[in-house]
């Protein structure tokens, strides 16, 4: 241990220096040595690294005990040991309080003065050692709590609800993201005086006031478990949202089960969009079927000729089967329309064109529509600059799209306005835009539904209009397409007695 231990002697008496530095070579210590206090304290301070001294009391100048103080004050750990003569322990004690590990009465022998010193070295090694103990215990503790803390950052960022209960079904955390979801709840509930579990509530509060039977059955049934650590997954409700939640216990080191932890996954959206995918495959069947099936009917009848229909007859049934078949590919191309829309694949080709000429094109198409339905169907047109064909209102927009745009808002309007009624059509300009009014007398359209219309697959779910066929996609179409446009729609409406919708689009600058 003692190979490259550095010792400083300090003795104005060589002959006892020179014994010491001889002995304590002998033992392996690298030995320096200083004849006066002066030269000792120049030494220490040059090099740091001495392990122990041994030092005179009696020194001429710079007394041993102011050397021992000095020393310490440079190096606290370096073992000082103090040579005296037996006359003079009080001193020695003095130099103990200055710092000094212990003292050896004159004379010694070799063997006295290597075990105080190997004391000494040992107790310096001890006391090194539990500090750097001590350092790293620091130090990990300080990784420790770093480690907490970038966990709770994580936790507290995380889009997912994240709750933890204890073994006393107490919720002893929670994120942001989980409180948000409770305190929606409680926004949407407000008449739940059981609601105790919004995000504000101090913690530790208990697991059964969680506004969900379901999420607490799942993390009681998880305490209750004796099975090997479990992840239950499932899907839950909490108010207008639903979340796949996963709940799995929390183990300490030994496998003893301390908690449990759940985490709520906002899958509303993707719930949304899967019900709305559902509804448009049933709802699509549905219209697809219809015209099928009496087409098809149609064509049995005349193929076998069960009823003997003469040729008029054969001629009628073929033209309801045309009909529908007609109807049938006008949906299919409406579904098409949109998707490549969403695709980016729909192609607007923009140019100046007179949109009372597609008004009229719109109008003529549902005429026979709206014959069938008794409804008065009116076009006139305003504001135009006069032409010898009538007025001219140009815009600058795709005339393929426009007339999709018109035909389905005036086959909206013949459609939901009850027999008897009338569907007006107007078209303005202001200088800017041109305005297409469609004004029907018909159900009409409930306030809170006037937004939603828009959306796809969206039909309104009222008992007027309930037996009305159609798709939902109409007028999802029309909004899309006049984005593409720069045009734009809108709609006033009183439920039970009428609505009017307006398209705008940019005219001739
Ligand atoms: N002129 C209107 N009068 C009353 N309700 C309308 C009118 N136009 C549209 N709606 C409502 O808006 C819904 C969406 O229309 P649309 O997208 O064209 O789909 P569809 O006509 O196939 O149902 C309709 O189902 C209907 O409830
Ligand atoms: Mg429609």
């Amino acid at each position: 241990m003692n190979d490259d231990t550095q010792v400083l002697v300090v003795d104005d008496d060589t002959g006892i220096r020179e014994g010491c530095c001889r002995v304590l070579r002998k033992a392996g210590y690298e030995v320096h040595s200083a004849g006066d206090g002066k030269s000792a304290d120049d030494l220490f301070v040059r090099n740091k690294n001495f392990a122990a001294a041994v030092i005179d009391l009696q020194l001429p100048g710079m007394d041993g005990i102011e050397l021992t103080r000095r020393m310490h004050a440079v190096d606290p750990d370096c073992v000082l040991l103090m040579m005296t003569a037996f006359a003079s322990i009080e001193t020695a004690v003095q130099a103990i309080k200055q710092g000094a590990y212990g003292y050896i009465s004159k004379p010694f022998t070799p063997d006295e003065l290597l075990l105080q010193l190997t004391n000494g070295l040992k107790k310096r090694e001890l006391t090194l050692e539990s500090r750097s103990l001590k350092k790293e215990r620091e130090k990990s503790l300080l990784e420790i709590a770093q480690e907490r803390s970038r966990c709770s950052t994580i936790i507290k960022c995380m889009a997912d609800g994240v709750i933890v209960a204890n073994t006393d079904r107490k919720i002893v955390l929670r994120n942001a993201a989980a409180s948000r979801i409770f305190e929606m709840y409680r926004a949407d509930h407000p008449q739940e005086a059981s609601c105790t579990e919004p995000g504000s509530v101090p913690l530790p509060c208990p697991v059964s006031a969680l506004p969900c039977a379901e999420l607490i059955g799942l993390i009681e049934s998880v305490f209750k478990t004796e099975e090997e650590p479990v992840i239950i997954s499932k899907e839950v409700v909490v108010g207008e949202g639903t979340y796949m939640v996963n709940v799995s216990p929390v183990t300490e080191g030994d496998g003893t089960k301390c908690g449990v932890v759940a985490v709520l996954r906002d899958i509303t959206a993707r719930k949304k969009l899967e019900t709305a995918k559902s509804m448009f495959v049933s709802m699509v069947s549905h219209e697809i079927q219809s015209p099928l099936a009496v087409a098809e009917g149609y064509l049995n009848i005349i193929l076998n000729d069960t009823v003997a229909a003469d040729e008029a007859q054969q001629r009628e049934m073929i033209n309801r089967s045309y009909l529908r078949v007609r109807a049938l590919r006008e949906m299919v191309s409406e579904l098409m329309n949109l998707s490549a829309i969403d695709t980016g694949n729909f192609v607007i080709k923009r140019s100046f064109i007179n949109i009372n000429e597609v008004v009229r094109c719109a109008v003529e198409c549902m005429h026979e529509k709206a014959k069938d339905g008794k409804i008065d169907l009116f076009f006139e047109s305003t504001n135009g600059r006069g032409s010898e064909n009538g007025p001219v209102v140009r815009v600058f927009a795709d005339k393929n799209a426009m007339f999709i745009v018109l035909k389905n808002i005036i086959e909206n309007a013949v459609k939901y306005t009850p027999t008897g009624g009338s569907v007006r059509i107007a078209v303005e300009e202001n200088g800017l835009y041109a305005r297409i009014r469609v004004r029907d007398s018909g159900y009409g359209i409930k306030p809170d539904e006037k937004c939603k219309i828009f959306d796809e697959f969206y039909r309104s779910k009222g008992k007027l209009t309930a037996g009305i066929p159609g798709t939902g996609l109409g007028l999802c179409l029309v909004k899309k397409l006049l984005e593409l446009q720069e045009g734009s729609v809108s709609v006033e409406s009183v439920y039970g007695k009428g609505s009017e919708f307006t398209v705008c689009v940019p005219i001739e600058r």
